[in-house]
This record gives structure tokens, sequence and C-alpha cells, in this order.
């Protein structure tokens, strides 16, 4: 079988699946390696992404989906890796339908499902993911989970998503271009997101809650709501796992929780505002007096079940993940956040304000506690807290670090 892989490749074991991925030793320049330039997608900084999505999805379906049989479409697939493991590690998957537009990842799809005696449990396809969607939909009915993991944004494939997945389906994304909905690139949030995004202390927050809003508002456009089950960001991608609620109901209580980060680029106030659309406008920073921008719109809500972040620790404590312990603490520091609350501090911008030695946030997180606030630490930054005081009290509070 593997005599027909036209490149230099090697077997590896992820999770439960076995596959053969190119070997990213032959494909690197001046000693820098770097998954995209090998002829077939493989990067092994992803596994977190998969052993995340693996353990999401068996827990959902385990408690959503009872007994009855799954069909995941992962139509931007790569070597498979992520469709198979879907189909070896979570109870229940019955079949998977994997794409490529590469012809050779498309060879490659096919190889390993040879390779992990799933043959007859795999739909390949080589084409657009759009094309693939639609195609297989009207084929074989609409999907109980869509997984979208391209290069750069899930944007150009959500509409066919929204469209093939069943209600109560749940649809995952992976978003790698975050410099767009970071701030870095404004006029390029507006083109793809319809938002507003600059660079703030708390950017990494501002693009996983701009991605989620505008998934909201493309889902609402069909009547349909979102349920968010978990998102996070890490080394560089965001990842979002939403419920598709096919209610009218839904969509209105969705885009209930959009609203606005009302913020001053002179002295860093915040607050959020949950108004969409947002009437006002020409608003004044309460603290400077100078013109505040609004950024978004945006997800105002939490972005996360606890319940099954609790379900998703105790599963991984029974699986053999080498990234376990990375994993843990991502979840472990989502469980303990404030994810309610959309913004958050650092203590980078607490040092500069009051020209003092910055404080731990541990520190900072413990002297709140201790006041009677909520606060806690954020996975999106090491150096972020969040806090349930409003932006006076809190600079009060850091000013006499009391
Ligand atoms: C980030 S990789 C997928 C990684 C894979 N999901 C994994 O977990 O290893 C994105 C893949 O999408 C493919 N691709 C890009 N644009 C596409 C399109 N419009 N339709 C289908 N495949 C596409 C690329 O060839 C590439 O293999
Ligand atoms: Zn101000």
């Amino acid at each position: 079988m593997e005599e027909n892989v036209r490149f230099p490749y090697k077997k590896i074991q992820e999770g439960l699946a076995r596959i053969v991925v190119p070997d990213l030793n032959f494909f690197s320049k001046n000693g820098r390696i770097e998954p995209a330039w090998a002829p077939v997608f493989y990067n092994p900084r992803a596994i977190p992404s998969r052993d995340l999505s693996v353990l999401l999805l068996s827990v959902c379906t385990k408690a959503c989906y009872g007994n009855r049989p799954i069909k995941i479409i992962e139509p931007l697939s790569a070597t498979g890796v992520r469709g198979f493991r879907y189909l070896l590690e979570i109870p229940n998957v019955e079949e998977v339908f994997l794409n490529d537009k590469n012809t050779l990842a498309y060879k490659l799809i096919l190889l390993n499902s040879e390779l992990n005696n799933v043959r007859d449990r795999v739909t390949v396809g080589n084409e657009d993911a759009n094309l693939f969607m639609a195609r297989m939909c009207k084929e074989k009915g609409s999907f109980d989970i869509v997984d979208i993991d391209p290069f750069g944004s899930s944007a150009p494939f959500l509409d066919t998503a929204l469209k093939v997945i069943k209600h109560e389906g749940i649809l995952c994304l992976t978003f790698t271009d975050i410099a767009v909905p970071y701030g870095v690139y404004p006029r390029a949030c507006l083109r793809k997101y319809l938002a507003y995004a600059i660079r703030t202390p708390f950017s990494f927050e501002l693009a996983l809650r701009i991605l989620l809003g505008y998934v909201c508002r493309e889902a609402a456009k069909y009547d349909y709501g979102i349920e968010p089950l978990l998102a996070f960001f890490l080394d560089y991608y965001i990842r979002i796992f939403v419920k598709i609620i096919k209610r009218t109901r839904s969509a209105e209580s969705s885009l209930s929780k959009m609203g606005y980060i009302l913020y001053c680029k002179f002295c860093q106030y915040r607050s959020a505002t949950k108004s969409y659309p947002l009437v006002r406008n020409r608003l004044k920073c309460p603290l400077c007096g100078r013109e505040l921008v609004a950024l978004g719109p945006l997800w105002c809500a939490t972005y996360v079940k606890k319940e099954l972040v609790k379900a998703m620790l105790e599963e991984l404590s029974n699986r053999r993940y080498p990234q376990k312990r990375k994993e843990k603490k991502l979840l472990l520091k989502i469980l303990s956040e404030l994810t309610h609350i959309p913004y958050h501090y650092t203590v980078s911008e607490i040092s500069k304000t009051f020209k003092v030695s910055e404080p731990s946030t541990a520190t900072v997180v413990k002297m709140f506690e201790g006041h009677g606030y909520k606060a806690s630490l954020t996975h999106f930054d090491p150096k972020g807290f969040k806090v349930d005081a409003d932006y006076f009290t809190i600079l009060e509070r850091l000013r006499f670090g009391r």
C-alpha cells in the first residue's frame, strides 16, 4: 500500500489511529520545520486540538445522543488523522466523511483508512470543502457533527456547515487567522467578521468573542441559535464548539447575548454593553472624558459549559495522551475562569499605569477575593486576571495594593 506514497513519509500513532504522514524533516528550510511545506499537511502542534475535540465529542455524544449512531463530516482533512480518531475513539461514531482538495491528501486518506481497517466506514472526497459538504448532505442527509479545520479562517465554510448540520448538531471550528480579530488588521476584521477590533491588552479574548459573535449572527440569519459548549485560545489558534439549535426562539435568545466592549484607547477604561445593535455612539470615557470605541459586535456571555469541562477532565484522566498535562492545565484554567465577564485586565497594564513593579496575577486575584469580589485567572494570558468590579474600584484597589 505505502509503496504508492511518492514522498518521504513515516508511520505514527496518534490516539488510537495509525497514520502515514509526511516526514517533516525532509521538508524543512534552513533548519525550520513548517508543516505547510510538506505535500500533505500534518501538524504535531495541533495534537491538543484533536485530543480535546475527541474528549468533548465523546462526552457530548454520550450525554446528548445516547446510543444513536453518529455521522461526522470533516471536509478539510489533510491526512485524515482527526476523522480517524473520531471513528476509533468516540463510541457510536458509525461513519466519517473526509475530504481534501489536495489529491495527495485524498490518496493518503484512502491509504490511512486501509491502515486502520475502517475503509467501509469512511467516505472520501477530493473536491472543494463546500461542494463536498453540500453533495454529501444531498446524498446521505444531514450530519450530527461538522468539523471545519482549515488554514486560516473557518468563515468561508461556515454557511455550508450551517446548512448541512442537524438540529442540535455540534459545530466545531478552528481559526488560525487570529491577528485579524485580535485587532492587528481592523479592515480585514470588518471584511471577514463584520466587526471592529483594535489591539488592546485583552485582544486574544476579544478575538474569541468576535468569532463566536460572528458564528451567532451567521446562524441567526437562518433562525438558528447557538449554545456554546467550549471555546479556547491555545498556542496559535482559536477553537470553538457550539450546538446549533434550529429554533427562532433560540436565535433570538442567542442574539440577546451579543454586545460590545466600550474601550478607551487613552486610559484603557473598559466596560461591556449587552446592546445589539449599538444605538448610542460617541460615548465618552467616564475616566478621562475622551471618546470610547465600541469593539464588536461580539459574544458577551459565557463561552463554556462548565459541567462539560468537568466531564472532559474526568475522561482525560482515563486516556494516555502524551500532552495530557498541557490539556489538563488548559481545562482547569477555563473551569475556574469568570467566563461571563467579556474582558480581562493584565498585571503589565497595572504596573505601567501606576509605575510600580508588576504584581503576580495570583496575588491580585487573592487580594480581590479577600475584599469579597469574584476574581479569577484567565486562560488567554498568564498575566491576565478577571474581576467582577467596575474599573474605578479596580484602579482604586490596585493603586494602593490592597
Ligand atoms: C489545516 S489542514 C487540515 C488539518 C487536519 N484537519 C488535521 O487535523 O490534521 C487544512 C487542509 O485543507 C485543505 N484545503 C484548503 N482549502 C480547501 C478547500 N477549499 N476545500 C477542501 N480542502 C481544502 C488543505 O489542502 C489542507 O490539507
Ligand atoms: Zn479614558
